[in-house]
């Protein structure tokens, strides 16, 4: 008897509505500061970009942050701080975004690709330990889905080989390990506020710089290169009143971005508690079906639960792409975190790479699948998720 014929599972029911796997959450309040802005007369970067930095500073117990217009802004940027050149290398996880690899690619850098753990799909530490080479330069580690990365682990390979590390927390904010913030381990590290992420800016992300030199030097990287922001020579001295010591890129947070974002911080905490439920229930409600869950985390550390992942146990009766299309079916929305760097034309065919090379990223982009995780799902929504899913994997109610 499957887990819908012994009744744990209600059957499924079709959703009412489309139900994504994410879902911006912008309030009243985020509107009326919006509208404030447009109205202000002045909105690119200038007062509400530095109330954001101040507010994640403190939240994140993080002294120097800089905001972006993404998190790929504030990687390839921190790419920058790291020195990273011409026919250096960068270790990277095949597990992720290409976000990571084109950044580094534009430096004119190899991306090298490191496998994942089959458990959790974040970086194998130990395999990236082992290809260290005399041209590593930098490691661009993930806190996939929000899970934190285990931070001693990180910091010891990095002091072990002099590396510099660039995390990408696209996914984590609010995630914690040890006790302290992702985002406060010393290391660069890029936050994401896209339209899917935990909080938003629509478009945005956010860097964490080591010392008050590096910040200068991002808020200069992020606007050509010049000396002096223009919301610093507002109302003073005039436009012509700066210099360019090096060549920049436009990659700042405007003020209408940065509206957004203060009002949506203060409520993180209650989204990461619901989000946290909800991942809980999930655990509770998919335990007897043919799926693979992550291992839980150790009691300091905390999980942004960004996402919601299983792998579909390799001998299910449908395989993960039958499932999406049966979610789909349902109208229930899901995704794949990710579909492996190696696997994409570019990348496979400048560096000659094959499914082999990688062979539990490639497994992970095969085999797992993310479900609808963000605070505007209810109860009621998630049964239909869960109804759905044991109705794809183990047949139709008899
Ligand atoms: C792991 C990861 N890194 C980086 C990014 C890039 O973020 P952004 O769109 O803010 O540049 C994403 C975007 O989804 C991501 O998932």
């Amino acid at each position: 008897m499957n887990a819908l014929q012994s009744g744990v599972i209600e059957p499924a029911r079709r959703h009412r509505d489309f139900l994504g796997v994410t879902q911006p959450m912008i309030g009243a309040a985020e509107q009326q500061e919006v509208l404030a802005v447009l109205q202000s007369g002045w909105v690119v970067a200038g007062p509400r970009v530095g109330r954001l930095e101040h507010e994640l500073s403190s939240y994140l117990g993080a002294e120097h942050i800089r905001a972006l217009s993404s998190c790929t802004a504030g990687l390839l940027l921190a790419l920058r701080l790291a020195g990273v050149k011409r026919d250096d290398e960068v270790l990277l996880p095949a597990n992720t975004f290409v976000a990571c690899a084109n950044v580094v690619e534009h430096t004119g850098a190899r991306p090298v690709l490191v496998d994942c753990d089959p458990a959790t799909g974040l970086i194998d530490l130990d395999q990236a330990d082992a290809m260290v080479g005399p041209r590593t330069r930098a490691l661009m580690p993930v806190h996939l889905g929000g899970r934190p990365l285990d931070m001693d682990a990180l910091a010891d390979l990095r002091d072990r080989h002099q590396l510099t590390v660039v995390e990408d927390a696209a996914h984590a904010i609010g995630a914690r390990w040890g006790g302290r913030c992702i985002g406060a381990h010393g290391n660069l590290v890029s936050f994401s506020f896209h339209a899917s992420k935990n909080i938003t800016t629509v478009e945005g992300g956010a860097l964490v710089v080591r010392s008050v030199e590096e910040a200068a030097r991002v808020e200069r990287l992020a606007v050509q290169g010049l000396s002096r922001s223009s919301w610093s020579r507002h109302g003073r001295s005039g436009p012509a009143d700066y210099d360019v010591v090096e060549p920049g890129f436009k990659l700042r947070m405007s003020d209408v971005a940065a509206a957004i974002g203060i009002h949506q911080l203060p409520r993180l905490e209650g989204w990461l508690a619901r989000r946290e439920a909800l991942a809980r229930r999930y655990d509770e409600l998919l335990a007897g079906l043919p799926l693979e869950s992550p291992p839980s985390l150790p009691a300091h550390a905390r999980h942004a639960r960004h996402l919601y992942t299983v792998k579909v146990a390799a001998d299910a009766p449908s395989d993960r792409d039958e499932v999406i299309r049966r979610l789909a079916d349902h109208n229930i929305g899901t995704s794949v975190h990710f579909q492996g760097i190696h696997r994409q034309s570019f990348f496979r065919e400048r560096y000659g790479l094959n499914d082999r090379d990688l062979p539990h990223a490639t497994d992970w982009a095969l085999r797992s699948l993310s479900l609808p995780l963000h605070p505007g799902v209810s109860d009621g929504d998630q049964d239909d998720v869960v109804g759905a899913l044991a109705e794809a994997l183990e047949g139709p109610l008899a």
